[in-house]
């Protein structure tokens, strides 16, 4: 039967509570029948987003949301696979009345199984259920809700943890055994399919004009905020849902801090303000900076700092394609960044090593030792997607795939703070006393320039393309003062 219009509508009306309007129905299917033929049996539990704890409606969990594309709070799906067989349960909460005058009338059952094409219990069954299945000796696979992976390795109170906890104590004589189920998801969500990187694309497309827009407008005398504003507006003004992740606006010093977020400086003619950006759409993650002169433009110090840390990005996206090893990538971007470091007197020699504060990580990983690394002591990209930092990982081992949606974001951070941490040893002080007197001289500058790809079958397609060499940024500002 065709849908009329109306019925069409009406459809379109019920959408809030489900991110199926986006991604069809049969690609959900498709996710957990691929999650199901990785194990042989057992009970995977996937626990949503708990109540809001704010006046704000929590945005749903990735592994959750990338399983069920239900989006209430208090929810948790199962998967059962037992002789070849698989089903999928959604166990939803019921809402109160009154509060459904404020958060809204859920959807009933019926629509939730025809939108998500899975069964529906309601929350109180759930604990029951697992118990039957725990007896009939099935293992569980969790996948717990912590808010992001970055916390994922200290979660232990959790509704998920607690759950397995109590699980495992009613169940002593027999108690199940209990496995990580994200390391399976991670490597399903790792390749986007192409309706996930349409959303993708329009987080990006939205970010990128609002980004340029802003970069024409920064002046001396605003404050970091004012670009904060005009950026998360023109996010919202295109259909985002807002910022995809707190908005990263520092100029002078605090563009040396990676994760700066106060945004409350003044800014003055000589400084150069860091955007790192990125606007979430239905669901999906944007994420891109931009450094740019707040004068309109560089000084010879920040041309320098700036051309060396698109030289190591430009390098990096030249080696990566499909089956090249993240290793090989990061290490590209290293050596030129260390070479044109080592150009500008701020390290040894490009090889040259120092005794870190994290000295006790070059083990397993030796470049962390190396001078070069002081100045950019965080990763070259990362995974984007229904999280900012989406799987796979690409600080570890890997290879670039085909559908895999990623950041590479050098940058160079300079400031004497960097020297001052250093602890105080024969080495340490040899370096210091070669490396002051050019960090002073580029004291206050910090640099990254993070943009969006999706790995093709012949290399990587640039997706944000917002102005970033020297000559276009600088333009963007002449063009603008002529027209106002
Ligand atoms: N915006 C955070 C990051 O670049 O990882
Ligand atoms: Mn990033
Ligand atoms: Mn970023």
């Amino acid at each position: 039967m065709r849908t009329s219009v109306l019925q069409g509508l009406l459809l379109a009306g019920l959408a809030p509570s489900l991110a199926g309007q986006d991604i069809a129905a049969r690609e959900y299917s498709a996710r957990r029948d691929s999650l199901a033929a990785r194990i042989d049996s057992g009970v995977v539990i996937a626990f949503g987003t708990p109540d809001p704890t704010s006046i704000h409606q929590a945005a749903q969990l990735p592994a959750f949301r990338y399983l069920t594309g239900f989006l209430e709070p208090n929810a948790a799906f199962v998967l059962v696979k037992s002789g070849g067989r698989v089903t999928g349960t959604l166990f939803t909460a019921s809402r109160d009345p009154r509060r459904a005058l404020y958060d809204g009338f859920p959807h009933d059952s019926a629509t939730v199984t025809r939108q998500t094409g899975l069964a529906v219990r309601s929350l109180p069954a759930f604990r029951q259920i697992v118990d039957s299945l725990v007896q009939r000796g099935l293992p569980v696979y969790d996948l717990r809700d912590f808010a992001t992976a970055d916390a994922g390795a200290s979660d232990s109170l959790t509704r998920g943890a607690q759950f397995l906890a109590d699980l495992q104590g009613r169940h002593q004589t027999a108690a199940p055994q209990i496995r990580d189920a994200h390391a399976i998801v991670d490597s399903l969500r790792a390749r986007k399919s192409p309706a996930e990187l349409a959303l993708l694309r329009r987080a990006i497309d939205i970010t990128v004009a609002s980004l340029k827009e802003t970069m024409r407008s920064a002046r001396p005398g605003m404050y970091e905020y004012e670009l904060q504003a005009l950026v998360e507006a023109g996010f919202r003004r295109a259909g985002a849902e807002g910022p995809s992740f707190a908005s990263i606006v520092g100029s002078g010093p605090n563009s040396t801090q990676y994760h700066y977020q106060r945004n409350d400086r003044r800014m003055a003619a000589g400084d150069i303000v860091v955007m790192d950006v990125g606007a979430s759409y239905r669901g999906y993650a944007a994420d891109v900076t931009r450094t740019i002169p707040v004068g309109g433009k560089f000084t010879p110090e920040q041309r320098a700092i700036y051309q060396l840390v698109r030289d190591a990005q430009a390098a990096s996206e030249r080696v990566a394609k499909p089956g090249v090893s993240f290793k090989a990538w990061r290490d590209t971007a290293r050596a030129v960044e260390a070479r044109g470091l080592a150009k500008l007197g701020l390290i040894e020699s490009a090889e040259a090593t120092f005794d870190p504060p994290w000295a006790s990580q070059c083990g397993a990983s030796p470049e962390r030792c190396r001078q070069a690394f002081l100045y950019m002591a965080h990763g070259l990209g990362h995974g984007i997607g229904l999280e900012v930092h989406d799987p796979p990982g690409y600080g570890g081992t890997g290879t670039f795939e085909v559908g895999q949606v990623f950041t590479i974001e050098p940058g160079v951070y300079i400031s004497t703070r960097l020297l001052d941490m250093l602890p105080d040893t024969p080495k340490n002080r040899a370096m210091i006393a070669k490396v002051r007197k050019a960090v002073e001289r580029y004291q206050n500058i910090g640099v990254r320039i993070e943009d969006d790809y999706v790995v093709t079958r012949n290399g990587i397609e640039w997706l944000s393309r917002a102005p970033r060499e020297i000559n276009d940024i600088e333009a963007l500002r002449m063009v603008s003062s002529r027209i106002r």
